[in-house]
């Protein structure tokens, strides 16, 4: 009897191919390879939702000193004063320092300041029937959000663009002037196309510190300023401007460029599914829910990548310490070893557990804001556009070994 033979399995995170088609390969891995081998590439990868899980708990056996992503990896730790790429103590105590910018009271507090910036941005768009809901929106609001939560004044971005506009202003009918002032481009060029918050906005970091160590207030940049860091032989001090710097440059690092992913994908998802996105219409209480499923269905940061310190045993093979390990959390959150009929998207879907947020130490310290910056959009996008439609042969991808998604997605709407 004839079979039809599939292709060889191969995974890796660079191939593009593989990337947009990730859900079918990661499902062929945690049935023929749950312990996956690339020769290539020189990592490991697990797949399965408990090897997953495991592997992020267990920071003794997969540290993430040597770096989080597989292409930065080396032998020698990371210098860098980043606690993602830290392990304990130094991870704990720099965490630790941090955590204070993330309770809920202060992630509450900016929820005003985020229905504002989402009306700025989308206001343009009443009754225009479409527009680009990633390059306008989605990769605008996160790194404006975390302007807002490190303690920049409100219309910083938007003063600092002006400043930036007036001294780069080029006459009209010449190329550099048409991003300067095109509409509907707020709040400008300190922002970039893909959510990078540029280096105009960093140079004003250490004046701000200064501001902050004078005059205190509740917010990230007075944290970082004025408290002093326990370091892991015992002593306290104050952090350096090096430091400060790189505490803010993870957090709009990690911050900007997954929550602009979610939003690509929340905008695709709910247009592929219009029967789903009439279930939030009518009932806006399953918008938090909704916003997990989105997660769980198409993790924005699917691949972790870790150091293994010393040998262990997974699924019969011995891994040698200093191998690379890649624990698959997109994988994870499709495995139906965990979530019945795993890829069926479903906005009343009870969900104990995903694994896009991470587990364990380097659980995402920005989940909380993330989930309410998700649910804000999500609740203006439908109050505004009721339906949208999104033809995904004009979708552009973002292809990056950290994130998965789009860096595009025009939608057309039906105001
Ligand atoms: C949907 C949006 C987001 C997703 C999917 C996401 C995903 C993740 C994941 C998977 C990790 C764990 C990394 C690891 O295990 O190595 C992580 C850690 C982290 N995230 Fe997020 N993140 C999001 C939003 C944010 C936001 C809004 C911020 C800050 C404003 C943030 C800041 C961080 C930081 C600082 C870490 C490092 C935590 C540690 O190492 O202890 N993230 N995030």
């Amino acid at each position: 009897m004839a079979t039809t033979e599939l292709p060889e399995l191969y995974y890796d995170p660079y191939d593009y191919g593989i990337d947009r088609n990730a859900p079918a390969v990661w499902a062929r891995l945690r049935d023929e390879a749950p312990l996956y081998r690339n020769d290539e590439h020189d990592f490991w990868a697990v797949s399965r939702y408990d090897d997953v899980l495991a592997g992020m708990l267990d920071v003794d056996t997969y540290r993430s000193g040597h770096g989080t992503v597989l292409e930065m990896m080396t032998e020698r730790e990371f210098p860098m004063p980043m606690f993602i790429f830290r392990d304990a103590p130094d991870h704990t105590l720099m965490r630790k320092l941090v955590s204070r910018a993330f309770t809920p009271r202060a992630i509450g507090g900016l929820e005003d300041r985020i229905a504002a910036i989402c009306d700025e941005l989308l206001d343009p768009f009443a009754g225009v029937d479409r527009f680009d809901y990633v390059d306008r929106f989605g990769a605008i609001l996160p790194p404006t959000v975390i302007l807002a939560l490190l303690g920049f004044p409100a219309g910083f971005a938007e003063d600092l663009r002006d400043s930036m506009d007036s001294n780069l202003h080029v006459d009209e009918g010449e190329t550099g002037g048409a991003l300067a002032t095109s509409p509907n481009r707020p709040p400008g060029s300190v922002i970039d196309e893909a959510g990078n918050i540029g280096s105009a906005v960093f140079d004003q970091v250490p004046a701000l510190c200064e501001l902050r160590r004078a005059e205190p207030t509740d917010d990230m940049l007075t944290i970082l300023a004025t408290h002093e860091l326990e370091r892991a032989d015992g002593s306290t001090s104050p952090l350096t401007t090096e430091e400060i710097l790189a505490y803010t440059a993870l957090i709009a690092g990690a911050g900007a460029e997954t929550v602009a992913r979610m939003l690509g994908w929340a905008a695709v998802l709910l247009a592929r599914h219009p029967e789903q996105r009439a279930l939030l219409q009518a009932d806006r209480s399953l918008i938090p829910g909704a916003i997990e499923e989105i997660l769980r269905y198409e993790a924005p940061s699917p691949v972790q990548a870790r150091w293994v310190e010393h040998d262990v045993d997974v699924h019969g093979t011995t891994i040698p310490a200093g191998s690379k390990m890649l624990l698959l959390n997109g994988s994870g959150n499709r495995d139906p070893r965990q979530f019945p009929d795993p890829d069926r998207f479903d906005v009343r879907r009870k969900i104990d557990r995903h694994l896009s947020f991470g587990y364990g130490a380097h659980f995402c310290i920005g989940a909380a804001l993330a989930r309410l910056e998700g649910r804000i959009a999500l609740e203006q996008t439908l109050d505004r556009f009721g339906d949208w439609h999104v033809d995904e042969s004009e979708v552009e991808w973002v292809h990056t070994s950290t994130v998965r998604g789009y860096h595009r997605v025009p939608i057309q709407v039906s105001n």
